[in-house]
């Protein structure tokens, strides 16, 4: 398997078995001048890859290794990669891989978007999640105690390189987590590819279905319909928005769950929660949140606010998100599945918090 997928956005993005031995050359190739490279990763992904990813170098890059996990995403970890890397005498001829999932995408991108002003990064994702989602479309960040991403810049990657057989060490609730992303993307823009995914989740699942035929399907469908969206409006100045399905309530029950909740477990409870709401806004078709609700169960996917995170915190939280406006929450909601309501052009609409608070208590109860 070999293909670099063409996309409207300025870098590409390769998929191809085996990819990370080449990693080197790709960066080299995709920088021009001659660069100083170092790899960003995580303790667990470094253990298993950073040493045949640096191997592919001409001459050995600096390894920067953080603690693996949401937690540690944050301002506090960013200074910390900063000064290394100016410790080590990095300058503005340097570049960055980010060889790891979302978490070290996020945080990677934004040691490059902010370092020396801006320098330019590779995107190496070995999370199903990251590879679908995060490490394309440049939004680059950290979280805050106050919430998630709230503190970040848009920095597009010189490339994504993308090798699915890295798959075959993530552990299946990880892949799952990738999962929700990926009904996301069917349920904003393609019902047939929402359809398609429902019908093979339970090759998807199986314990060899990280190498599945369905399972490179889904990343390149995956992909396709993300960089479809981004090339349009690249800044989130409009329909960019619909990718936020989900993700309202997603990240304020990821951020109330101290980040026990992985991303796309709270996406997943975000997408149930937040097509219940549309239903009774009077927005999504009949049925729409129920159809959604069991693919996403059958994904091994939660569905509802675990017990012992309050509905009150989760709405508090979702009012300080970057999406509200004068106290109201903003939401992307499906009108049907494979279709966003458009809401004029803004594809986002303003509930009242009493209606979603009457979601989110009566869907807690069940
Ligand atoms: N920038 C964006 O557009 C965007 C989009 C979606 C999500 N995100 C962000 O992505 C993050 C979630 O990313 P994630 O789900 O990849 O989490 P993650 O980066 O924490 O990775 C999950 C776990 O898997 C381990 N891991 C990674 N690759 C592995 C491999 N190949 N084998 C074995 N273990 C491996 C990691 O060490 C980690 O413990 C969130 O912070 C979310 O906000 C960003
Ligand atoms: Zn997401």
């Amino acid at each position: 398997l070999s293909s670099t997928i063409s996309t409207q956005l300025g870098y590409p993005i390769v998929v191809e078995s085996g990819a990370l031995n080449r990693i080197g050359r790709i960066a080299a190739d995709v920088a021009g001048t001659p660069r100083r490279f170092a790899i960003i990763t995580d303790a667990t992904v470094g253990d298993l890859y950073a040493r045949r990813v640096a191997s592919s170098f001409h001459s050995a890059p600096t390894i920067v290794t953080i603690e693996p996990g949401e937690s540690q995403k944050n301002r506090t970890t960013w200074a910390t990669i900063t000064d290394r890397l100016i410790g080590d005498g990095f300058g503005r001829d340097s570049m960055i891989v980010a060889l790891g999932g979302g978490v070290v995408g996020d945080l990677a991108g934004f040691v490059a978007g902010t370092f020396m002003r801006g320098i330019p990064f590779v995107q190496v994702p070995t999370t199903l999640l990251a590879m679908i989602d995060a490490s394309i479309g440049g939004k680059t960040g950290v979280d805050t105690p106050a919430g998630k991403n709230l503190v970040g810049v848009f920095h597009p990657p010189s490339a994504v390189v993308i090798d699915p057989q890295v798959l075959a060490t993530l552990m299946l609730k990880h892949r799952c987590a990738g999962f929700a992303e990926a009904i996301k993307h069917g349920v904003i823009a393609d019902r047939e590819y929402f359809d398609s995914i429902a019908g093979s989740l339970g090759k998807l699942i199986a314990p060899d279905g990280w190498s599945s035929e369905a399972m490179v399907s889904l990343i390149v469908r995956s992909i396709r319909i993300k960089t479809e969206i981004v090339a349009q409006d690249e800044r989130e100045s409009g329909r960019r928005r619909i990718l936020n399905f989900g993700h309202t309530i997603g990240h304020a029950v990821e951020a109330a769950s101290d980040y026990h909740l992985l991303h796309g477990e709270s996406v997943a409870i975000g997408m149930s929660l937040e097509s219940r709401l549309a239903e009774r806004a009077g927005i999504a078709a009949r049925d729409t949140a129920e159809t959604i609700a069991e693919v996403l169960d059958r994904a091994n996917l939660p569905l509802s606010i675990p017990q012992g995170i309050s509905t009150g915190e989760v709405l508090e939280k979702m009012q300080r998100d970057k999406k509200s406006r004068a106290g109201k929450v903003e939401f992307s909601l499906p009108a049907e599945i494979g279709r966003m309501h458009d809401a004029g052009g803004m594809w986002s609409v303003a509930i009242e918090p009493k209606l979603v608070q009457e979601v989110l208590n009566d869907e807690k109860k069940k």
